[in-house]
């Protein structure tokens, strides 16, 4: 399952894509109220950093006006991937837009059937909320599970990606049922890294390699003698 990082702020991209996990990232236009600056400054900012599709979302209700906005965000950088809400006017636009080469991320897809016309508009990316479905007590795993299932069983080429990430339990129910993104917010990618004991194991590393003062003069030669 590849990563994207979800987020509208440069700073934690920035921090995110250091760690080379990253292959792509999604705004939405919620993320990018919360920021200072120019969307289009920042979506380049973090389609740069990411260097992978990037999702910046169109707003018209009509398809006309969805499709003139995803052709215009598509200029922002060679990575733009338009985001477009599901619903009529959005299967509209989708199938326009990538019928005219654009990446398209079909977003709001909470069911299976949702996600069987997504991807028959001819979305490259399918986005299924998680956590918005948990919040109304519907259990995501099961939608996720069936989206998977009926994308695959018609064989279209869509990718399933898991968003609305909330906790990293979403990101093993994604991976586990072979989603092949997910969009990922900053706070999840930190709650990722986290286990007692890596924390207790690295403490009693550094704790043995140090009652050996030796050791830490042969190695820091080792590296003064390998850059010459
Ligand atoms: C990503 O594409 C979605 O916009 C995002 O994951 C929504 O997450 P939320 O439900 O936490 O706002």
């Amino acid at each position: 399952m590849e990563l994207f990082i979800d987020t509208g702020a440069v700073s934690e991209v920035e921090e995110i894509a250091a760690w080379g996990v990253l292959s792509g990232a999604t705004t939405n236009p919620s993320l990018l109220a919360k920021e200072d600056g120019e969307p289009g400054d920042i979506i380049r900012k973090i389609a740069n950093l990411v260097n992978g599709p990037t999702s910046a979302e169109v707003v018209s209700p009509d398809a006309e006006g969805m499709i003139a906005e995803g052709q215009a965000l598509r200029k922002l950088h060679e990575h733009v991937t338009v985001k477009v809400p599901f619903g009529p006017e959005g299967l509209k636009a989708t199938r326009a837009l990538t019928d005219d080469g654009a990446m398209v991320n079909m977003t709001l897809v909470f069911s299976p059937n949702q996600a069987l016309l997504a991807a028959s508009a001819g979305a490259t990316f399918v986005s299924c909320f998680m956590g918005r479905l948990d919040d109304i007590s519907v259990d995501s795993a099961k939608v996720l599970e069936e989206i998977c299932d009926v994308l695959r069983a018609r064989d279209l080429d869509s990718k399933v990606l898991a968003a609305s990430i909330r906790h990293p339990e979403h990101m093993v129910v994604a991976a586990s049922l072979g989603c092949d993104i997910a969009t990922v917010p900053a706070k999840v990618f930190h709650q990722m890294l986290n286990h007692p004991l890596t924390t207790e194991g690295a403490a009693k590393f550094e704790e043995d390699w140090k009652s050996r003062p030796e050791f830490g003069e042969w190695l820091g030669g080792l590296v003064a003698a390998d850059k010459g």
